[in-house]
């Protein structure tokens, strides 16, 4: 029995990695005080995995609470740390909450992982640590540039953290994911994203809009240089983000990494444009989107996609999933939830 603790596993991106985990015959645990999400998504994990999980809910800066997950559950083989505040807007305006929230949660579940000695962790960083690059495709060497908020410089901290944990700690490997824009549903729509905070992303901005939630929407800026105007984007799809997480364990366990820490993107490799996913919206879904074209918005950089050979050639991980199943998904899980 292979027990892999998931913070943040309620949310969105971890309780499509528990699902994977579960296929793949891991036992996954999760932590999470539902700041962002609801159990919900473990009665959906339930009906499409016939697995119950237990979540702790407990807030993971409270250290004596962790540590008292760590010590009811001994043996733990691997951490998948997602729990974070992410929103880039509030971050602005809230610095401390986040690097209170997401420093501190991190900083405990690492003391508790050198104390119980579980040996492998994986952490979700962005690809927001690249800041306003330049550089195109992104490697895993593209130097980090100002962090555009104080969300990203906790991901861009969280690494350099971990990376130096991982230095002087025994027995213990790190992996930080730079996630790129994740979006879908698994494909039962029994699981997907839903926030308890307004959504701002491009994907469920586009089903709300669909499902009449919002009576049109922005498509922020038509001037860039780009092919058609608009932002270039690597939308990731989140089952094949989850197998993302699944391939660093085995690879870790597998003991084929070759430094402590070891960072990789995860993305598909390639741009989209927002009209692109507009006009991909339509077509699987059949639906007209009612949307405007709009001035830009604040702090977005212009374009922004993955290299992600370096996951292909060491993991063996690559996505089997594009823009239009990210959209046909998203859209069934809008449709089952409206
Ligand atoms: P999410 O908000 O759906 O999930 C995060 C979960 O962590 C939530 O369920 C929340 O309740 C929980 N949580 C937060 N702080 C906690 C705390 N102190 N103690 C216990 N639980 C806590 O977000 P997500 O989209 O699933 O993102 C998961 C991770 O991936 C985050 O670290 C996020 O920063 C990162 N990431 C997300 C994206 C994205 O676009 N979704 C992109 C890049 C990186
Ligand atoms: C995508 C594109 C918008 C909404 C954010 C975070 C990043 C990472 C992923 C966590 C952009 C355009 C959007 C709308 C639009 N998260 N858009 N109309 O900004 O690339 O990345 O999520 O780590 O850190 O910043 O994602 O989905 O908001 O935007 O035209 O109503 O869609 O301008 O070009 P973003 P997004």
């Amino acid at each position: 029995m292979q027990k892999v603790l998931v913070t943040g596993g309620c949310g969105y991106i971890g309780s499509h990695t528990i699902v994977d985990l579960i296929n793949n015959g891991f036992v996954p645990i999760s932590i999470d005080n539902l700041s962002n999400s609801d159990e919900k998504a473990l009665e959906g994990i339930q009906k499409i995995t016939g697995k119950q999980i237990r979540n702790y809910q407990i807030d993971l800066c409270d250290f004596e609470k962790t540590r008292e997950v760590f010590e009811e559950n001994p043996g733990i083989v691997g951490i998948i740390q997602f729990a974070a505040l992410k929103s880039v807007e509030e971050s602005v305006f809230q610095p401390l909450r986040y690097f209170h929230n997401n420093l501190e949660s991190l900083l405990n579940v690492l003391a508790c992982a050198a104390e119980f000695g579980v040996p492998n962790f994986i952490f979700s960083s962005s690809c927001s640590v690249y800041g306003n690059t330049t550089e195109l495709p992104v490697t895993e060497s593209t130097p980090f540039q100002e962090a555009e908020c104080p969300y990203a410089r906790t991901k861009q901290m969280g690494e350099k953290i971990i990376e130096d944990f991982a230095k002087v700690t025994k027995d213990f490997r790190a992996i930080s994911l730079r996630y790129f824009n994740p979006a879908g549903a698994h494909e039962s729509a029994l699981i997907g994203e839903s926030p308890r905070t307004k959504a701002s992303n491009l994907v469920p901005v586009i089903t709300e809009t669909a499902i009449g939630k919002r009576p049109n929407m922005t498509v922020f800026g038509s001037d860039y240089d780009t092919r058609d105007g608009s932002c270039v984007r690597d939308y990731i799809h989140v089952m094949d983000l989850a197998a993302a997480h699944t391939a660093c364990l085995r690879y870790l366990m597998g003991g084929k990494n070759a430094f402590p820490s070891e960072i990789f993107n995860v993305g598909i490799g390639d741009g989209v444009t927002v009209l692109e996913a507009i006009y991909a919206f339509e077509k699987v879904t059949g639906q007209k989107l009612n949307y405007i074209m709009g001035p830009r918005r604040a702090g977005d950089v212009v374009s922004i996609y993955a290299n992600r050979d370096k996951a292909e050639r060491l993991l063996g991980w690559k996505p089997v999933r594009g823009i239009e199943e990210i959209m046909r998904s998203a859209w069934a899980w809008q449709m089952k939830n409206a």
